[in-house]
């Protein structure tokens, strides 16, 4: 199957988001990522909306809470009909397969259970921070390891990682543990603030599960032109 790139819906409004959809044609239905900053402006609209128009949704809300409270919202959640989303590995093996559990239990019957990954180090730390912050004493790439054993441990189905840490991540969990990799950039296009990044080709070639991609889609001249070359270029087809 075509496999899409996730494009990062990092708007500040559902009317920007609207405007954005125009650039591209009625029928081509995307994968798209709503992050907190929307979502807590919008609330659940955003998700039927985009929904309504054909997409299908990663909601990347990193719940980090007790596991009672993480399991009745990831209950509410699921019946949003969203593809992915996420908790941090930090809240524990128990929070997260709290999560998971509040994912069956919500999802209406007969629709597909959605995907749960965990975010590990958020890439924002360094592992001075982590060492300083979190008082965690071993390195970051031990940390983010620790983490996706984790969350394999409790079931989840994958995590959020840069691509460059998808095949040790793969050889601690196993091939089929999700990998989804943002910090993607097409050959030549801008990095902007990002500092580890690959090309949707190279992804493909570590065996990142799925990309997300912002910036040089939602801002090119062309988004659609643009999404079409990373599509083609994750899909093998330069
Ligand atoms: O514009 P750009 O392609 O850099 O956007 C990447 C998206 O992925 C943004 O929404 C960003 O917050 C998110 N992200 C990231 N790195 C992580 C986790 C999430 O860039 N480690």
């Amino acid at each position: 199957m075509e496999r899409r790139p996730i494009i990062a819906l990092d708007f500040a409004s559902k009317e920007e988001i609207i405007q954005f959809l125009k650039k591209f044609p009625k029928e081509e239905a995307l994968f798209v990522k709503i992050g907190m900053e929307l979502f807590y402006q919008t609330g659940p609209e955003i998700v039927s909306f985009l929904k309504s128009s054909g997409h299908d949704v990663f909601l990347d809300l990193k719940l980090h809470d007790i596991p009672n409270t993480v399991k009745k919202a990831m209950s509410g959640l699921a019946k949003l009909g969203v593809k992915i989303t996420n908790v941090h590995a930090a809240g524990g093996i128990e929070m997260m397969e709290a999560a998971k559990a509040g994912l069956i239990e919500g999802t209406p019957t007969g629709e597909a259970v959605p995907e749960l990954i965990a975010v590990t180090q958020l890439t924002s730390t360094s592992e001075k921070q982590m060492h300083e912050d979190q008082l965690i004493p071993v390195s970051l790439q031990e940390s983010v390891l620790h983490y996706a054993k984790c969350a394999d441990k409790a079931g989840l189905d994958g995590v959020v990682c840069s691509a460059l840490e998808v095949a040790a991540i793969h050889q601690a969990t196993n091939p089929d543990f999700v990998c989804l990799t943002p910090g993607i950039r097409p050959q030549g296009a801008s990095v902007g603030d990002q500092k580890r990044v690959m090309t949707p080709a190279d992804a493909k070639k570590i065996g990142s599960t799925y990309i997300v991609v912002g910036r040089p889609i939602t801002q090119a001249e062309n988004p659609y032109e643009s999404y079409l070359q990373i599509k083609n270029e994750w899909n093998g087809e330069k």
